[in-house]
Formats: structure tokens, C-alpha cells, sequence
């Protein structure tokens, strides 16, 4: 799989960034997708000179508006005439309640919203051509997660480890539910691992600090987090599979909760609501 068109969300850091420089390495054109101009043309050229490969573009938005990544997504169609891939993986949390101006609650809106909007937004052009994928990156932080559908948007309090791993319950409960509704297009989720990142950045000192504790206890690099990422956007060994979850290219099982299909309806038809509110 090496002449493909593969949209990377979150490609200019940590395990987006490496996913983008292996998948451009296999020749692919690559769609880079972030919020930071400079950090996108930062990652372009490191990934030019890396590959050899100037099939990128960078495409700024910041996914955590719905009207970004619509427009977003009508740059995505007018650029190219096919798109083979969508590499969900833009994603944080906030160590304070952080409310965007479209009133959604930020980690909810970067981590979930973000990926059914694109996605959907996204699906016409994947399912024209044959093969075309979904990728979801998720977290096993979402074991032990439940959804409180009347705390969505932190107006009962806010714990950001809370919402971070509701957030990554939502990313594999989407992907299981789309799953079921496509026949066209594939749709996995997966877990990265613990990895060393800049996730959470300054302000989200907290799940910083739980990363690099749980990085130093399983020890993955950047590199090894990046390998069920850049397995399923072009491995040929999965292009017929499809609503399964994996860790280092294995299909695992995640959370109880997660096969809840009350709960895969509710996650849909909530975002699909906010998406058409703020669309
Ligand atoms: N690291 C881990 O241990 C771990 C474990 C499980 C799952 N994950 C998941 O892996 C994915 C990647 O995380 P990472 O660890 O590689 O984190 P990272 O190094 O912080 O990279 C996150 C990427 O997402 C981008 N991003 C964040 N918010 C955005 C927004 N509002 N608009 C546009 N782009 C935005 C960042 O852009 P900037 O460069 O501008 O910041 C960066 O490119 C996330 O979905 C995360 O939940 C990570």
C-alpha cells in the first residue's frame, strides 16, 4: 500500500507526527492536519527530508470547533479527488474545565465530536473508492469509564481524567457503531499504548505526569506507539476487517461497557445533535 491519499489528524507531534513520516515513507500522499501553521510546516519538511516523499500537504484547523472542521473537510474534498485513509488521532485533555466557543466542553469536543464530525463529514469521499479506512486512535484508558449524559459538557463538575477517558469510551463505541452501519469503508480503533508524548501539554501537567509514569512502567517509544496506526492504515492484512479494536496489531477486547449498543445509539445520536446544531 504505498500510492495512497491518507489524512493524519494531529500529525505534527508525538504518535501522529511518527505515523505520518512511516506512512509517508511508504510513498503515500499524506494529508497533515493541526492546529499550529508552524509546527505543520515544522513536520513537513522533517518528513520530506526524512522520506525523500513531498507528496504532504498541511491543512490548519483547530478540531476542536465544529465549523473548523467543516471547512476542513470541504479543503480535504476540493485538494483531492480520492481519500483512501482517515487517521482519527488529534487528541489531549485539559487539566481545567475549558468550555470552546461553540460552548462545547474541550475534551469532549477535541476527542470525540472532532472524530464523528470529520468522519462523517469525510464519508462520501472515502466510500467512492474501493478498501478505504477508518482509523480511530482510542485509549485503554476507557476501561472502567462510564458516560454521564448529563454531565457531558462539565455542567455538573469536571474531573479531566474523567473526561478523558469518557472521551476514549466514545472514540471505540463510534467505531464499533459506524462499523455496523458501513460496508464500504473499515473502521478500527486502537490503543497506542502508554507513550512518552507532549499529551496534555503544559496546562494538562497531570495526565503528563500519569503518561510518563505508565511510559516508564511499559516502556513503548513513540515509534512502537505509532505501530497500530500505521498497521492498520495500510497493512494489506486488514483491509476486510472492520469494528475490531487492537494493541500492537492484535485485535483485543475492550471494555464490558464499551459493546453497549444503547449506549453506541446514545453516543451517535448526541454528537450527531451537536452536529447539526453547530453546523
Ligand atoms: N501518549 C499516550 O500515552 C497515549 C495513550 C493512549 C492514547 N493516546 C492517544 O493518542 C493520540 C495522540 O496523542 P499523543 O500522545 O501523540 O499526543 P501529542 O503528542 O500531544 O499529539 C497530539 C496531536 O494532536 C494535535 N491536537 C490536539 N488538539 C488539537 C486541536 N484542538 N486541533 C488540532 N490539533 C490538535 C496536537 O497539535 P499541537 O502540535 O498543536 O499540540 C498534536 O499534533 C490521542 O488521541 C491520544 O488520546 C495517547
Amino acid at each position: 500500500m504505498g500510492n495512497k491519499t491518507i489524512i493524519i489528524t494531529g500529525a505534527t507531534d508525538g504518535i501522529g507526527l511518527e505515523a505520518a513520516t512511516k506512512i509517508a515513507a511508504l510513498g503515500n500522499q499524506v494529508g497533515l492536519v493541526g492546529r499550529n501553521p508552524e509546527k505543520g510546516i515544522k513536520a513537513m519538511e522533517s518528513i520530506s527530508s526524512l522520506t525523500g516523499n513531498d507528496k504532504l500537504n498541511f491543512f490548519q484547523a483547530d478540531l476542536s470547533l465544529i465549523s473548523e472542521i467543516n471547512k476542513l473537510s470541504v479543503e480535504i474534498e476540493n485538494k483531492y479527488s480520492k481519500v483512501d485513509v482517515l487517521l482519527n488521532n488529534a487528541g489531549g485533555a485539559n487539566k481545567n474545565k475549558i468550555i470552546t466557543s461553540e460552548g462545547l466542553e474541550q475534551t469532549f469536543a477535541t476527542n470525540q465530536m472532532n472524530y464523528f464530525t470529520l468522519t462523517t463529514n469525510l464519508m462520501d469521499i472515502l466510500s467512492a473508492s474501493k478498501g478505504s479506512r477508518v482509523v480511530n486512535v482510542a485509549s485503554n484508558a476507557h476501561i472502567g469509564a462510564s458516560i454521564n449524559f448529563d454531565n457531558i459538557n462539565a455542567e455538573k463538575g469536571y474531573s479531566f481524567w474523567k473526561a478523558y477517558c469518557i472521551s476514549k469510551l466514545m472514540n471505540i463505541m463510534f467505531t464499533y457503531r459506524l462499523a455496523e452501519m458501513q460496508d464500504k469503508v473499515t473502521i478500527n480503533a486502537l490503543h497506542p499504548g502508554f507513550v512518552d508524548t507532549n499529551i496534555g501539554g503544559n496546562e494538562g501537567s497531570v495526565i503528563k505526569r500519569i503518561v510518563k509514569f505508565g511510559s516508564k512502567l511499559f516502556a513503548r517509544t513513540v515509534e512502537n506507539g505509532a505501530d497500530s496506526s500505521i498497521y492498520l492504515s495500510t497493512s494489506d492484512e486488514v483491509e476486510n476487517i472492520s469494528g475490531k479494536y487492537f494493541f500492537k496489531c492484535k485485535p483485543i477486547k475492550s471494555s464490558k461497557a464499551s459493546y453497549d449498543k444503547n449506549q453506541w445509539n446514545k453516543v451517535w445520536s448526541l454528537c450527531e445533535s451537536y452536529k447539526e446544531q453547530l453546523s
